[in-house]
Parts: structure tokens; C-alpha cells; sequence
């Protein structure tokens, strides 16, 4: 193993960095030269990359957010989108990333990304790459890891909203919406509401009922509280309704880049209509990717970076670097994202994607019904 390189791809999150560190790092120590490819799968296609050195480049950038080899959006190497004669077409390029590797001599790609992103990694393994994924996504929803890095910045963010969003519900005797992302997983949107003391959390899993989260703010103002935290995913939808969405983006078949939100909006004029206090909806947006990641997310980062090395020294190929149990472990990627029947899985990063949403055994909804947290249901 003498050179390999990091690719990371996707909508950014706190932590890229502290990954891209982790190996850097872990490579060096055992001689091996690392490469940073610009801009994701973009810039394995064009053949665009830098040298990564702990000491230059790579310095000084575990506190920092965003990714300092950038990262491209469009995943699916295998249907890409290219403009020809003025027309958007989509091509399978994948080809031109295996010549671009094998031409550049990388033993091993690291694929920082999510479920889209992973599956054209495990695509392009098939085919002959030596890849290995780490798991990125601030929506928690990557198949066979317990947390992928970048959540907890994203939770903390949104919990210190919700703080905030309680002094002035408070004074004002409103009822607070807070949307926050997450795509078809409602993670973020439940251990913030838990984190924050949110009084009702509606995620995608469980479609809501608004009467039944009017009939909770009801509740506390008979006992004289005079205001209310309502968190809200980005993808929740009333029972019987429908998911509510910003625009569609089409990026070619087998990703799914459709804009959600706009439901903390409708929540809070339902809200007000029902239940006779005024209500404010805060979207709290791309604030939960970016910045500084927490020192969790820079430990995980840290760890998942040096765990990819570290299987990479080992030619442990086609594998995603995960977290069962507390315990750093790898699984194939054909396990995460592949069309493995017995765990469901689809194609990635779609509504039917083997992603990891959240079930009703899991402690966090346990919790949430424990302490009185209104899930909508
Ligand atoms: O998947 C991460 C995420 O931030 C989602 O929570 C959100 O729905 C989406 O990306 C936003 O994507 P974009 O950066 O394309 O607007």
C-alpha cells in the first residue's frame, strides 16, 4: 500500500475534516501518501486531486467545518448528469473513474459519504476498485452503523435552538415550531426535542394528527403553561397526507435530490387556529451542517478516518467503517446499500433506499413517551 485517496461527497457536515485528518494521519504513519480528490465524485472524473500532508494542508483543521477537499452533490457515477449541446443528459462515466484510479495508482478510494454515495462506491468495487465508505450524514440514516459522524453537530445545533426558542415562546406565550432536517429520518428532529425539552416531536416515522398535538399545547396551558416547543423533521407528514416538498431536483434515476420543507410553516398556522395561541415557525436550514463539530463528532470522525485506514492496511475492501454497539467495526457495503433482499434493501439515497429510520422499539421513542413528549399519534 504505497498511495491512496479521499473522496468526500454529499451535502457537507461537521466532521468531513476531522475524518479527513484521521486518515491522513493513520496513513502517514505507516508511509503511505494520501490524496485528497476535489470535490467528490466530480473530481474523480476529472481526474482533480492534491496531496495531503498533516503537516501543511491537512493542518490545523479538526475544529473545522465544511470539507478542505470540497464535495460535489451528484453521486451517481453511473447515470451522471452532463450538459451536451445545450441539453442535460445523464451517462454512465463510471468507467472514466476505474481508468482515473488504476492511471493514478490509489491502492484504496476512501468514499466519505451517505447512502448515494456509497452505493456507486460499492458499484464502482464491483468493478474492480478498492474502496472503503465511512458513514456521513447529519440525517443518521445510513443502514448497518448506530450513528454516522456529523448527527451529533447537527443535534446540538438544533437543541440550542430549541433553547433559545423557549426564552422567547416563553416571554411571548407562543407556541415555538422549530423544522429541523433529516430527509425521511426523523433522528435529528427526536434527540434534539428530548436534548431541548421540546413538548412535542413529529417525525416522518409517525404521521401526525394535528388535533392530537393541539389537544398537548391545550393540556399545558390549562396547567398554566402558556407557550410550547414543537419540533418538527423536515419530512414529516400528517396521517393520511402527504410529505411536504420545496421542489424536485432531478438528478438522474437512482438519487433522490428532491427539496424538502415548508411542514413547520403549515404546523404552526394549524397550530395557532387550534389552539388560540399565536405560533412562530423558525426553519433552522444548513446552520446544522455547518461550523465547528462538537467534540463527538470529532472523535467519531477521528475514529471512523483511522478505522478506514487502519482496513485499508489490511486490504479489507468494499466495506463501510461503522459503530455497533460503541464498538468501531466494518460491514459490506453490499450490506449497506446493495440489493441484499433480507434487509430490504433499494437503490440508494431514495425514498425506499435501505436507510435506517427510526423504529418504534427505539429508546429514543421510548423515552419521548415516557416524559409526555407528543409524537402526534
Ligand atoms: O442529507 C443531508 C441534508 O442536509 C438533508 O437533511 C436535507 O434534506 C438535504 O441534505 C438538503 O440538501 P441540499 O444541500 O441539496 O439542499
Amino acid at each position: 500500500m504505497k498511495k491512496v485517496a479521499i473522496l468526500a461527497n454529499g451535502g457537507d457536515v461537521s466532521g468531513f475534516n476531522a475524518v479527513i485528518r484521521g486518515i491522513v494521519k493513520t496513513a502517514e504513519n505507516h508511509g503511505v501518501k494520501c490524496y485528497g480528490i476535489i470535490e467528490g465524485y466530480k473530481g474523480l472524473l476529472e481526474n482533480n486531486y492534491i496531496e495531503l500532508d498533516s503537516y501543511t494542508n491537512a493542518s490545523g483543521i479538526i475544529y473545522k467545518g465544511g470539507s478542505i477537499i470540497g464535495s460535489s452533490t451528484n453521486a451517481n457515477v453511473f447515470n451522471y448528469k452532463v450538459e451536451e449541446n445545450g441539453q442535460t443528459v445523464y451517462k454512465d462515466l463510471s468507467e472514466i473513474c476505474l481508468e482515473n484510479v488504476k492511471k493514478d495508482e490509489f491502492d484504496c478510494v476512501f468514499t466519505l459519504g451517505g447512502d448515494g454515495t456509497q452505493k456507486s462506491a460499492r458499484d464502482l468495487f464491483l468493478r474492480g476498485m478498492n474502496v472503503i465508505g465511512v458513514p456521513k450524514t447529519i440525517d443518521n440514516d445510513v443502514a448497518c452503523t448506530d450513528i454516522t459522524f456529523g448527527y451529533n453537530t447537527a443535534v446540538s445545533v438544533a437543541t440550542e435552538a430549541l433553547d433559545r426558542l423557549h426564552s422567547t415562546g416563553e416571554t411571548h406565550h407562543r407556541v415555538m415550531v422549530l423544522e429541523v432536517m433529516g430527509r425521511y429520518a426523523g433522528w435529528i428532529a427526536l434527540e434534539s426535542a428530548i436534548a431541548g425539552g421540546g413538548d412535542v416531536a413529529l417525525i416522518p416515522e409517525i404521521p401526525f394528527d394535528i388535533n392530537k398535538v393541539a389537544d398537548k399545547i391545550k393540556e399545558r396551558i390549562e396547567k398554566g403553561k402558556r407557550f410550547s416547543l414543537v419540533v418538527v423533521a423536515e419530512g414529516a407528514m400528517p396521517k393520511g397526507g402527504e410529505i411536504t416538498v420545496q421542489n424536485v431536483r432531478d438528478n438522474g434515476a437512482g438519487v433522490d435530490n428532491t427539496k424538502l420543507g415548508g411542514i413547520g410553516q403549515k404546523v404552526a398556522k394549524a397550530l395557532e387556529e387550534l389552539t388560540g395561541l399565536e405560533a412562530r415557525n423558525t426553519t433552522l436550514g444548513y446552520m446544522q451542517r455547518g461550523g465547528t463539530p462538537t467534540a463527538y463528532d470529532r472523535v467519531l470522525s477521528t475514529k471512523y478516518g483511522a478505522k478506514a485506514m487502519e482496513l485499508a492496511l489490511q486490504g479489507k475492501f468494499g466495506v463501510l467503517t461503522v459503530l455497533k454497539n460503541g464498538k468501531l467495526d466494518s460491514v459490506s457495503l453490499e450490506d449497506v446499500v446493495g440489493e441484499n433482499k433480507t434487509i430490504g434493501a433499494v437503490s440508494g439515497n431514495t425514498k425506499e433506499s435501505n436507510l435506517r429510520r427510526v423504529t418504534m422499539d427505539d429508546d429514543l421513542v421510548k423515552t419521548a413517551r415516557n416524559i409526555g413528549i407528543s409524537l402526534g399519534d
